[in-house]
């Protein structure tokens, strides 16, 4: 069955103990697999954040952020290097984000990229990120590039191949 809703009437969450995941399917089983198993461990040791997105106390969708750091050969204006005073730039990295696939196509996702991008908005007022990165799943490189991502060329063979969004660039997009 598939589910249509506001994107009002869903509301983003850290992830914790509390958040039932049992329900949860996206059409990638590693995905689901990462939520129900190794979110919150890898949130205890520090590694990554995860956060939920619930519709009706249901676990909709989630995504998880940890950091990265971007190399500047691979990002835009590759003829003008010398505007960048350093060879690598801090990041944010979109490590996982899933809609559950009964879900999928109400905007949920756009949400969750949204928040995202917020929060890494937020870091950079405080620790310095320049950039938001992700190694997409190669079904879901359209969704990024929608919302402003740019592939970097280098990885386009990859199973998973990088993108990444300029943050200094405002969230316009969204
Ligand atoms: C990719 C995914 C997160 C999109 O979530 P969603 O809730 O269905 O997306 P939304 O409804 O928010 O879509 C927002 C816009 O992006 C577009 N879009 C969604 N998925 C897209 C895709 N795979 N490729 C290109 N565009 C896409 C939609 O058409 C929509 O455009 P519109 O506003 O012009 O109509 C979801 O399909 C998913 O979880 N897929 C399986 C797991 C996965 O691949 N995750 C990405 C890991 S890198």
């Amino acid at each position: 069955m598939v589910v249509n809703l506001l994107r009002d009437d869903v509301t983003v969450f850290p992830f914790s103990e509390k958040h039932n995941t049992d329900s949860f399917n996206c059409t990638n089983h590693d995905l689901n697999d990462f939520l129900k198993n190794d979110a919150l461990e890898n949130q205890e040791q520090m590694v990554s954040r995860t956060y939920v997105c619930c519709y009706e106390n249901q676990l909709v969708g989630f995504y998880t952020l940890t950091t990265d750091i971007i190399e500047v050969k691979h990002v835009e204006n590759p003829h003008r290097w010398d505007d960048y005073k350093h060879k690598k730039y801090p990041a944010i990295k979109l490590a996982r984000l899933a809609v559950d696939s009964r879900f999928e196509g109400n905007g949920v996702g756009r949400l969750l990229l949204s928040a995202a991008v917020s929060i890494a908005l937020n870091v950079s007022k405080q620790v310095g990120c320049r950039y938001m990165t992700v190694d997409a799943k190669k079904d879901a490189i359209g969704f990024y590039e929608k919302y402003g991502f740019t592939i970097v060329e280098k990885t386009i063979s990859k199973n998973e191949p990088s993108l990444y969004l300029s943050i200094l660039s405002t969230v316009e997009n969204f």
